[in-house]
């Protein structure tokens, strides 16, 4: 058993308040990899930001568990040595889908994790919450649960259509489980092909989405007041990102993420956490596929993920400092 605590990490308690009552949200970042790992915290010390380093169980197939909870223990090294006094770093565990893999998770350090029940049942998903949250609390580590279906894909939770969250349901569901966060269903939607052409309406020249459901945001809002609420599913698919990757013989569909400027006021509101893998997929992926076009003799890969790494922390900065305004509250 490993505490958090020993490793530097915090959980999202003390953050979540701060953020909520300073109308900004924290960044969530997935990780990967060890440039994913290093831009991110790059960006959080140059900003002075909290971050969230985020797992999936698919970053835990990948690259191994284990070494994923030494890369974060590195993280808040690294953030020191980068002149950062008192990093702010959460190790959360993203779309946790059963109580033993939380509990795995709690027990090697994570700081945070999610319980995804939003595909059973309410009362399992209650149930399931509860469980883990139960669990989580003796070590003083954070539970988001998920009330609400999204449409697009998580890990194996598989929506076809986005079934926003029943403001009527969201005080029972806290009240019952004692989570510490909830992530909503709004309209955003997982991966970078959200959303076609054909979803969105053209207004002068430009393809717009449908809009968030900020009235079932203010809903919500009114049942949990202060209570910090999570938004998945948030890359704006930056469109130069796109157009390079497609430029150097990339074959990416057509699609319009969300609108920076709705993540805005969604940061302004309760809404303290969003997360955003999609845009560092596309930043990392633009960047190594100009370095392969210009320079197809190159085979280091240092002279490819070096571009990728300084990309994709250009894009957290961006996320940090433009949309989310978690800067300077270190
Ligand atoms: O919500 C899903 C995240 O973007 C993680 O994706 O399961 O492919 O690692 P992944
Ligand atoms: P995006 O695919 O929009 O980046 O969402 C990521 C996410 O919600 C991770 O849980
Ligand atoms: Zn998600």
């Amino acid at each position: 058993m490993v505490n958090y605590k020993d490793l530097g990490l915090v959980n999202t308690r003390d953050m979540f308040a701060k953020a909520v009552k300073g109308g900004y949200a924290i960044p969530a970042f997935n990780f990967n990899t060890m440039e994913q790992m290093q831009a991110i915290v790059q960006a959080a010390v140059e900003t002075k930001s909290p971050v969230i380093m985020q797992v999936s169980k698919g970053a835990r197939n990948y690259a191994n568990a284990t070494i994923l909870r030494y890369m974060a223990q590195g993280a808040v090294e690294y953030a020191k040595e980068l002149g950062c006094a008192n990093p702010q770093i959460v190790l959360h565990l993203d779309h946790g889908d059963s109580f033993e893999l939380c509990k795995n998770c709690i027990d090697m350090g994570f700081s945070s994790v999610m319980i995804d029940g939003s595909s059973l049942p309410y009362d399992e998903n209650v149930a399931l919450t509860k469980k883990v949250v139960d669990y989580a609390h003796q070590y003083d580590v954070t539970v988001e649960g998920e009330l609400g279906v999204l449409a697009g894909v998580e890990d194996e939770v598989v929506a076809a259509e986005s079934h926003y969250t029943k403001p009527e349901e969201v005080e029972d569901f806290v009240s019952k489980t004692g989570v510490d966060s909830l992530a909503i269903s709004i309209g955003t939607s997982h991966g970078a092909h959200k959303f076609t052409p054909e979803q969105c309406t053209l207004v002068n020249g430009v393809l717009v989405p449908p809009p968030l459901a900020f009235d079932v945001l203010a809903e919500i809002e009114k049942k949990l007041p202060g209570f910090p609420i999570v938004l998945h599913g948030s890359s704006s698919v930056p469109q130069d990102e796109v157009a390079t990757i497609n430029q150097f013989g990339g074959k990416l569909e057509a699609a319009i993420g969300i609108p920076e400027e709705q993540l805005r006021q969604a940061a302004k509101s309760a809404v303290c956490k969003i997360n955003i893998d999609s845009d560092s997929r596309l930043a990392m992926t633009a960047a190594v596929r100009k370095v392969f076009a210009e320079k197809p003799a190159e085979f280091d890969p240092r002279k490819y993920l070096g571009p990728a790494r300084d990309n994709m922390k250009k894009m957290y900065e961006h996320k940090i400092i433009n949309v989310l305004g978690s800067n300077d509250k270190l």
